[in-house]
Parts: C-alpha cells; sequence; structure tokens
C-alpha cells in the first residue's frame, strides 16, 4: 500500500514539473524526457499502473500519430497532451521505436 503511495506521489511529482520545461531544453534534452516517459510508461514500456497503457511492442507507427494527435490536441488526456507538446517528431519517431522494441537501446 506505501509503495504504491509512493508511486502515485512520484507520478503527481512528474506531472507537475512538466510545466517547468522549456522548449530549448527539450530540443536538447531526448534522454531526460524519455527517463519522463518511463516513469509512467515502464522502462520496456510495460507497466504496472491500471489506468496507463503498456507501449512494449505497439506499433510505432502508430504511437507517433498519436503523439502528434496530443501535440495537436486532437486527441486529449491531462498528462499527455502537455507531454506531447515538448516533442519533436524526430523525438517521438525515437520514443516510438524504442518502445516498439520494448528493450532499453543504451
Ligand atoms: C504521468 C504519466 C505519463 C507520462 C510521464 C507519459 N505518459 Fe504517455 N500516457 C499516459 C496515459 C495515462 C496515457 C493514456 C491517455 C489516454 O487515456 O488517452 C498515455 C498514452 C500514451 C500513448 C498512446 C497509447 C495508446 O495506446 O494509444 C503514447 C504513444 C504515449 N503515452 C507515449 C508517451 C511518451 C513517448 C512519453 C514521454 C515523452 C509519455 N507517454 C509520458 C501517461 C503518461
Amino acid at each position: 500500500m506505501s509503495v504504491l503511495k509512493n508511486k502515485i506521489a512520484a507520478l503527481i511529482v512528474i506531472s507537475a514539473s512538466l510545466v517547468g520545461f522549456s522548449s530549448q531544453a527539450v530540443a536538447e534534452d531526448y534522454q531526460r524526457l524519455l527517463n519522463m516517459c518511463i516513469a509512467c510508461h515502464g522502462v520496456d514500456g510495460s507497466n504496472e499502473f491500471d489506468s496507463i497503457p503498456n507501449l512494449k511492442g505497439q506499433n510505432a507507427a502508430y504511437m507517433v500519430v498519436q503523439l502528434k494527435n496530443f501535440k495537436a490536441d486532437t486527441r486529449q488526456d491531462k498528462t499527455m497532451s502537455k507531454v506531447a507538446k515538448l516533442l519533436t517528431e524526430k523525438q517521438m519517431q525515437a520514443m516510438a521505436e524504442y518502445f516498439n522494441t520494448g528493450k532499453e537501446q543504451d
């Protein structure tokens, strides 16, 4: 139970810190952004949160379309709408490939 509470607290901190990103930092900091994705979606794209989709093995082209939709507000979510606005198309593609393979590539 307390483990779950800690995780929820961590998610809240992550969400709150999204507001602090400047667009300049975003372009330069792919790894930092990816770490943020991983905090919710899991290091290999699979996670234990009921409300967060597993991305492991998901079609990369589909994920890029979803990220573009979040960025354009044609798909809306409290978190993802903010997150996607920080991403360039190149970063979306790299992240989609990362989660599609479902393993760390570093
Ligand atoms: C605070 C938690 C959180 C963070 C951080 C986060 N996501 Fe998400 N993500 C979600 C949730 C929740 C959804 C489901 C949104 C919905 O219901 O529409 C989602 C949905 C998505 C989807 C669509 C999945 C589908 O099946 O349609 C993609 C792709 C995605 N996220 C990628 C990312 C990437 C890439 C990052 C990092 C740049 C990221 N997410 C960061 C919580 C998060």
